[in-house]
Protein backbone atom coordinates (compact mmCIF):
# COMPACT_ATOMS: atom_id res chain seq x y z
CA UNK A 1 0.00 0.00 0.00
CA UNK A 2 1.31 3.14 -0.97
CA UNK A 3 2.59 5.66 2.29
CA UNK A 4 2.67 8.61 0.86
CA UNK A 5 1.93 10.85 3.61
CA UNK A 6 3.25 8.46 6.20
CA UNK A 7 6.82 9.91 7.56
CA UNK A 8 7.46 11.84 10.37
CA UNK A 9 5.57 12.32 13.28
CA UNK A 10 2.31 11.41 11.39
CA UNK A 11 3.69 7.73 10.66
CA UNK A 12 2.06 4.56 12.56
CA UNK A 13 4.81 2.14 11.40
CA UNK A 14 5.14 -0.53 13.88
CA UNK A 15 2.11 -0.04 15.92
CA UNK A 16 -0.89 -2.55 17.01
CA UNK A 17 -4.34 -0.41 16.30
CA UNK A 18 -7.88 -2.07 17.61
CA UNK A 19 -10.38 -0.15 15.79
CA UNK A 20 -14.09 -1.19 17.38
CA UNK A 21 -16.36 -1.29 14.88
CA UNK A 22 -13.94 -0.91 12.44
CA UNK A 23 -15.63 -3.43 9.74
CA UNK A 24 -17.99 -0.72 7.75
CA UNK A 25 -18.51 3.07 7.96
CA UNK A 26 -16.34 5.60 10.08
CA UNK A 27 -14.81 2.88 11.73
CA UNK A 28 -13.94 0.56 8.21
CA UNK A 29 -12.49 4.59 7.13
CA UNK A 30 -9.94 4.73 10.11
CA UNK A 31 -9.04 1.18 10.19
CA UNK A 32 -7.73 1.68 6.09
CA UNK A 33 -6.19 5.03 7.28
CA UNK A 34 -4.36 3.64 9.89
CA UNK A 35 -3.05 0.54 7.87
CA UNK A 36 -1.94 3.33 5.32
CA UNK A 37 0.27 4.80 7.64
CA UNK A 38 1.76 1.55 8.47
CA UNK A 39 0.06 0.35 11.69
CA UNK A 40 -1.14 -3.37 12.08
CA UNK A 41 -4.69 -3.50 12.55
CA UNK A 42 -7.10 -5.34 14.22
CA UNK A 43 -10.90 -4.40 12.49
CA UNK A 44 -13.25 -5.67 15.25
CA UNK A 45 -17.13 -6.39 15.14
CA UNK A 46 -19.95 -8.38 15.75
CA UNK A 47 -20.16 -9.53 12.50
CA UNK A 48 -17.23 -11.34 11.72
CA UNK A 49 -17.42 -11.82 7.87
CA UNK A 50 -17.69 -8.40 7.36
CA UNK A 51 -14.61 -7.63 9.41
CA UNK A 52 -12.73 -10.10 7.37
CA UNK A 53 -13.76 -8.42 4.14
CA UNK A 54 -12.71 -4.94 5.70
CA UNK A 55 -9.35 -6.26 6.52
CA UNK A 56 -9.03 -8.59 3.35
CA UNK A 57 -9.65 -4.97 1.51
CA UNK A 58 -6.67 -3.86 3.60
CA UNK A 59 -4.48 -6.11 2.89
CA UNK A 60 -5.02 -6.54 -0.76
CA UNK A 61 -3.63 -2.58 -0.78
CA UNK A 62 -0.62 -3.93 0.45
CA UNK A 63 -1.42 -3.01 4.56
CA UNK A 64 -1.53 -5.49 7.37
CA UNK A 65 -4.88 -6.50 9.55
CA UNK A 66 -6.59 -8.86 10.94
CA UNK A 67 -10.21 -9.27 11.76
CA UNK A 68 -11.64 -9.85 15.18
CA UNK A 69 -15.54 -11.03 16.47
CA UNK A 70 -16.56 -8.79 19.44
CA UNK A 71 -19.90 -7.66 20.91
CA UNK A 72 -18.57 -4.89 23.29
CA UNK A 73 -21.80 -4.61 24.96
CA UNK A 74 -20.92 -8.40 25.89
CA UNK A 75 -18.89 -7.83 28.85
CA UNK A 76 -17.46 -11.56 29.49
CA UNK A 77 -16.79 -11.18 26.10
CA UNK A 78 -14.95 -8.12 26.00
CA UNK A 79 -12.68 -9.27 28.57
CA UNK A 80 -11.81 -12.78 27.35
CA UNK A 81 -11.24 -11.72 24.11
CA UNK A 82 -8.95 -8.44 24.53
CA UNK A 83 -6.95 -10.55 27.42
CA UNK A 84 -6.37 -13.14 24.68
CA UNK A 85 -5.31 -10.57 22.02
CA UNK A 86 -2.89 -8.84 24.51
CA UNK A 87 -1.42 -12.02 25.72
CA UNK A 88 -1.29 -13.03 21.80
CA UNK A 89 0.02 -9.58 20.47
CA UNK A 90 2.06 -8.89 23.52
CA UNK A 91 0.13 -5.11 22.86
CA UNK A 92 -2.60 -2.99 21.53
CA UNK A 93 -0.57 0.26 21.43
CA UNK A 94 -3.49 2.36 19.41
CA UNK A 95 -7.23 1.89 20.89
CA UNK A 96 -10.46 3.37 18.78
CA UNK A 97 -13.49 2.88 20.59
CA UNK A 98 -16.22 3.61 17.48
CA UNK A 99 -18.53 0.50 17.68
CA UNK A 100 -21.87 2.75 18.11
CA UNK A 101 -25.43 2.39 17.53
CA UNK A 102 -28.73 4.40 17.75
CA UNK A 103 -31.97 3.37 18.80
CA UNK A 104 -33.83 6.76 18.40
CA UNK A 105 -37.27 8.21 20.05
CA UNK A 106 -38.95 10.63 22.35
CA UNK A 107 -38.45 10.02 25.95
CA UNK A 108 -41.68 9.01 26.47
CA UNK A 109 -41.97 6.76 24.01
CA UNK A 110 -38.55 4.93 24.31
CA UNK A 111 -37.90 1.53 24.85
CA UNK A 112 -36.14 0.44 28.36
CA UNK A 113 -34.54 -1.85 26.14
CA UNK A 114 -33.85 0.81 23.39
CA UNK A 115 -32.00 2.74 25.78
CA UNK A 116 -29.97 0.06 27.22
CA UNK A 117 -29.01 -1.42 24.30
CA UNK A 118 -27.68 2.27 23.53
CA UNK A 119 -25.88 2.80 26.80
CA UNK A 120 -24.58 -0.86 26.68
CA UNK A 121 -22.68 -0.33 23.10
CA UNK A 122 -21.36 2.88 23.32
CA UNK A 123 -20.91 3.77 26.67
CA UNK A 124 -20.22 0.49 28.34
CA UNK A 125 -18.90 -0.93 25.48
CA UNK A 126 -16.06 1.67 25.56
CA UNK A 127 -15.77 1.59 29.07
CA UNK A 128 -14.90 -1.96 28.76
CA UNK A 129 -12.91 -2.35 25.87
CA UNK A 130 -10.68 0.61 27.21
CA UNK A 131 -10.49 -0.86 30.77
CA UNK A 132 -8.94 -4.41 29.09
CA UNK A 133 -6.47 -2.49 27.00
CA UNK A 134 -5.03 -0.11 29.16
CA UNK A 135 -3.20 -2.77 31.56
CA UNK A 136 -0.87 -3.14 28.73
CA UNK A 137 -0.46 0.16 28.16
CA UNK A 138 0.75 1.27 31.69
CA UNK A 139 3.13 -1.49 31.17
CA UNK A 140 4.52 -0.06 28.08
CA UNK A 141 4.52 3.50 29.15
CA UNK A 142 2.48 4.36 25.61
CA UNK A 143 -0.20 4.50 24.37
CA UNK A 144 -3.11 6.35 22.51
CA UNK A 145 -6.81 6.23 22.84
CA UNK A 146 -9.49 7.52 20.63
CA UNK A 147 -13.32 7.80 21.37
CA UNK A 148 -15.90 8.72 18.57
CA UNK A 149 -18.51 11.18 20.08
CA UNK A 150 -20.93 12.69 18.36
CA UNK A 151 -22.17 16.48 17.92
CA UNK A 152 -25.53 15.44 19.41
CA UNK A 153 -23.52 15.27 22.88
CA UNK A 154 -22.59 18.73 22.43
CA UNK A 155 -26.20 20.20 20.94
CA UNK A 156 -28.42 17.59 21.99
CA UNK A 157 -31.01 16.10 19.22
CA UNK A 158 -34.93 15.63 19.68
CA UNK A 159 -35.30 11.69 19.57
CA UNK A 160 -32.03 11.13 20.52
CA UNK A 161 -31.85 11.29 24.29
CA UNK A 162 -30.09 7.76 24.93
CA UNK A 163 -27.44 8.70 22.31
CA UNK A 164 -26.53 11.85 23.18
CA UNK A 165 -26.36 10.75 26.99
CA UNK A 166 -24.26 7.99 25.76
CA UNK A 167 -22.19 10.08 23.61
CA UNK A 168 -21.63 12.90 26.50
CA UNK A 169 -20.62 10.27 28.51
CA UNK A 170 -17.73 9.45 26.42
CA UNK A 171 -16.59 12.58 26.18
CA UNK A 172 -16.79 13.03 29.61
CA UNK A 173 -14.75 9.64 30.58
CA UNK A 174 -12.11 10.94 27.84
CA UNK A 175 -11.07 14.03 30.40
CA UNK A 176 -11.19 11.81 33.38
CA UNK A 177 -9.15 8.65 32.15
CA UNK A 178 -6.62 11.65 30.01
CA UNK A 179 -6.03 13.10 33.97
CA UNK A 180 -5.60 9.43 35.48
CA UNK A 181 -3.24 8.29 32.88
CA UNK A 182 -1.02 11.03 31.36
CA UNK A 183 2.01 10.16 33.88
CA UNK A 184 1.81 6.97 32.10
CA UNK A 185 2.56 8.88 28.50
CA UNK A 186 -0.79 7.54 27.63
CA UNK A 187 -3.28 10.13 25.49
CA UNK A 188 -6.94 9.65 25.97
CA UNK A 189 -9.42 11.92 23.15
CA UNK A 190 -12.36 11.95 21.35
CA UNK A 191 -13.30 12.63 17.92
CA UNK A 192 -16.41 14.51 18.08
CA UNK A 193 -18.49 13.98 14.17
CA UNK A 194 -21.55 16.28 13.29
CA UNK A 195 -23.67 13.85 10.55
CA UNK A 196 -21.46 11.59 8.41
CA UNK A 197 -22.39 9.54 5.13
CA UNK A 198 -22.71 6.35 6.31
CA UNK A 199 -25.28 3.55 7.05
CA UNK A 200 -26.22 5.10 10.67
CA UNK A 201 -27.07 8.75 8.24
CA UNK A 202 -28.88 6.72 5.49
CA UNK A 203 -31.94 6.32 6.85
CA UNK A 204 -32.22 10.29 6.95
CA UNK A 205 -34.79 11.48 4.10
CA UNK A 206 -33.53 13.76 1.18
CA UNK A 207 -35.56 16.33 3.05
CA UNK A 208 -33.78 16.02 6.35
CA UNK A 209 -30.47 15.90 4.45
CA UNK A 210 -31.40 19.23 2.70
CA UNK A 211 -32.71 20.43 6.27
CA UNK A 212 -29.31 19.28 7.94
CA UNK A 213 -26.99 21.19 4.96
CA UNK A 214 -28.45 24.42 5.74
CA UNK A 215 -27.44 24.31 9.25
CA UNK A 216 -23.92 22.97 8.54
CA UNK A 217 -21.68 25.83 7.40
CA UNK A 218 -19.69 24.03 5.02
CA UNK A 219 -22.98 23.26 3.08
CA UNK A 220 -22.37 19.29 2.91
CA UNK A 221 -22.39 16.24 5.28
CA UNK A 222 -18.71 14.79 6.13
CA UNK A 223 -17.78 11.87 4.51
CA UNK A 224 -16.00 8.87 7.09
CA UNK A 225 -12.86 9.98 5.40
CA UNK A 226 -12.95 13.12 6.99
CA UNK A 227 -13.55 11.74 10.59
CA UNK A 228 -10.31 9.28 10.10
CA UNK A 229 -8.02 11.94 9.56
CA UNK A 230 -8.58 13.18 12.50
CA UNK A 231 -8.57 10.38 14.86
CA UNK A 232 -4.78 9.31 12.31
CA UNK A 233 -3.60 12.46 13.25
CA UNK A 234 -4.38 12.01 17.20
CA UNK A 235 -3.09 8.55 17.14
CA UNK A 236 0.28 9.72 15.58
CA UNK A 237 3.38 10.98 17.92
CA UNK A 238 2.38 14.82 15.73
CA UNK A 239 -0.60 14.82 18.77
CA UNK A 240 2.08 13.89 21.75
CA UNK A 241 0.82 17.05 23.47
CA UNK A 242 -2.88 16.82 23.03
CA UNK A 243 -4.67 14.67 25.74
CA UNK A 244 -8.47 15.38 26.80
CA UNK A 245 -9.31 17.19 23.88
CA UNK A 246 -12.27 16.59 21.86
CA UNK A 247 -12.13 17.56 18.27
CA UNK A 248 -14.67 18.33 16.20
CA UNK A 249 -15.20 17.42 12.69
CA UNK A 250 -18.95 18.70 12.00
CA UNK A 251 -18.35 21.40 9.15
CA UNK A 252 -18.86 23.92 11.81
CA UNK A 253 -22.18 23.37 12.43
CA UNK A 254 -21.57 23.09 16.45
CA UNK A 255 -18.34 25.58 17.30
N1 LIG B 1 -22.53 8.52 10.92
C1 LIG B 1 -22.62 9.62 11.63
O1 LIG B 1 -23.19 10.64 11.18
C2 LIG B 1 -22.03 9.70 13.00
C3 LIG B 1 -22.00 10.93 13.64
C4 LIG B 1 -21.46 11.04 14.91
C5 LIG B 1 -20.94 9.93 15.53
N2 LIG B 1 -20.98 8.72 14.90
C6 LIG B 1 -20.40 7.58 15.62
O2 LIG B 1 -19.37 7.02 14.85
C7 LIG B 1 -19.29 5.63 15.10
C8 LIG B 1 -19.39 4.87 13.79
O3 LIG B 1 -20.63 5.21 13.17
P1 LIG B 1 -20.98 4.79 11.68
O4 LIG B 1 -21.87 5.84 11.16
O5 LIG B 1 -19.75 4.41 10.95
O6 LIG B 1 -21.88 3.51 12.00
P2 LIG B 1 -22.21 2.22 11.10
O7 LIG B 1 -21.93 2.48 9.66
O8 LIG B 1 -23.56 1.80 11.53
O9 LIG B 1 -21.11 1.16 11.62
C9 LIG B 1 -21.13 0.78 12.97
C10 LIG B 1 -19.98 -0.16 13.21
O10 LIG B 1 -20.03 -0.55 14.59
C11 LIG B 1 -20.14 -1.97 14.68
N3 LIG B 1 -20.88 -2.29 15.88
C12 LIG B 1 -22.17 -1.96 16.20
N4 LIG B 1 -22.48 -2.46 17.41
C13 LIG B 1 -21.38 -3.12 17.85
C14 LIG B 1 -21.09 -3.86 19.03
N5 LIG B 1 -21.99 -4.05 20.01
N6 LIG B 1 -19.85 -4.41 19.17
C15 LIG B 1 -18.93 -4.25 18.20
N7 LIG B 1 -19.15 -3.56 17.07
C16 LIG B 1 -20.37 -3.01 16.91
C17 LIG B 1 -20.79 -2.40 13.37
O11 LIG B 1 -20.51 -3.73 13.00
P3 LIG B 1 -21.46 -4.97 13.51
O12 LIG B 1 -22.87 -4.51 13.33
O13 LIG B 1 -21.07 -6.12 12.67
O14 LIG B 1 -21.08 -5.17 14.93
C18 LIG B 1 -20.08 -1.44 12.40
O15 LIG B 1 -18.78 -1.90 12.12
C19 LIG B 1 -20.41 5.32 16.07
O16 LIG B 1 -19.92 5.34 17.39
C20 LIG B 1 -21.37 6.46 15.87
O17 LIG B 1 -22.17 6.69 16.99
C21 LIG B 1 -21.50 8.58 13.67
Amino acid sequence: MPRPEAPGLASLEGRIALVTGGSRGIGAAIAKLLAERGADVIVAARGLEQARLAADGIEAAGGRATALGLDVSDRAAVARIIGELVKERGRVDLLVNNAGLTRDNLLLRIKQEDWDAVIDTNLRGTFQVTRAVVPSMVRQRYGRIVSIASVVAQMGNAGQTNYAASKAGIIGMTKSLAREIASRNITVNAVSPGYIETDMTRQLTGDQQEKLKGIIPLGRLGRPEDVAEAAAFLLSDAASYITGQVINVNGGMYM
